[in-house]
């Protein structure tokens, strides 16, 4: 009687400490992301509410709580491209994604699981560039996809094109993540602007997008989200200074350069 009591006991004490243990590394992976969720800025800037139904293909991912910490995008039934620095060094099973569903308090829409990450080769953090990430689900997904720019898609990155970037982030610096997806038009900056504001900024890497004037921007816990210009996915949510700052455009992963390497990672 008590060894079985006893035998219970270390089952108990065994579940417990996977599950503190899991609940740990969720949180040190992220741990910027994180701090914006639960501390201080606004999701999406100067930007206005999105039906999901409009922009089938824009994800969140949560930890295994259903708290939300960065955003993605369907590329195939069940692939999501994301921002590395979302997911890098982070174990696929304390990773979800939830689709379809534009408000955070409801349970509209499908919760998978992720069972494979893939991190750029070349990422070391957001600001050295190759801040792109795909994950692998364990269901195929019914959402439609969205396109991958192409590396021919110079078009889709011309100067003072107007992108729209989504997500259910912070909605001002500081400010706590957004309940429900928003999203906000910010025009495309050029390499020249974008070089001024930040000394790091890589053209091939990246791409810039926003106002002189500031005011509407990407914001903590946007990341990994999409930005999209004629229904591909040009950009990836990736960093910045501050969110919505005068002459501080928000930083895009430059989707095209990445298209060969994700290609790859999509299947035929
Ligand atoms: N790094 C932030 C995140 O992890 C995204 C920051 C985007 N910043 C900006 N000013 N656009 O959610």
């Amino acid at each position: 009687m008590a060894d079985i009591r006893r035998r219970m006991w270390s089952v108990a004490g065994l579940l417990a400490a996977a599950t503190l243990s899991s609940g740990l590394l969720t949180t040190a992976a992220n741990a910027s992301d994180r701090d914006a969720l639960t501390a201080k800025v606004p999701p999406i800037v100067g930007g206005q509410p999105a039906k999901i139904a409009d922009h089938p293909w824009v994800v969140y991912l949560t930890d295994t709580q259903g708290n939300q910490f960065c955003g993605g995008t369907l590329a195939k039934a069940n692939k999501i491209v994301t921002a590395a620095h979302c997911v890098s060094g982070e174990k696929p099973e304390l990773v979800q994604v939830v689709a379809g569903r534009e408000d955070k308090q409801t349970s509209e829409g499908k919760v998978a699981k992720v069972t494979g990450i893939w991190v750029h080769p070349n990422f070391q953090n957001a600001n050295s560039g190759a801040d792109v990430a795909v994950l692998t689900l364990d269901q195929e997904l019914q959402q439609q996809p969205l396109a991958v720019a192409e590396k021919g898609d110079t078009s889709l990155y011309e100067t003072g094109k107007t992108s729209t970037v989504l997500g259910w982030g912070a909605t001002a610096e500081g400010g706590q993540a957004s309940q429900t997806l928003q999203k906000a038009e910010v025009p495309l900056v050029s390499d020249q602007e974008c070089q001024k504001a930040y000394p790091q900024y890589k053209s091939d890497a990246m791409v810039c997008a926003g106002l002189p004037q500031g005011g509407v921007d990407s914001c903590q816990g946007d990341s990994g989200g999409p930005l999209v210009v004629e229904n591909k996915l040009i950009g990836i949510v990736s960093t910045g200074n501050g969110c919505a700052r005068p002459n501080a455009p928000g930083i895009y992963t430059r989707v095209a350069t990445y298209h060969d390497d994700v290609q790859a990672q999509l299947g035929s």
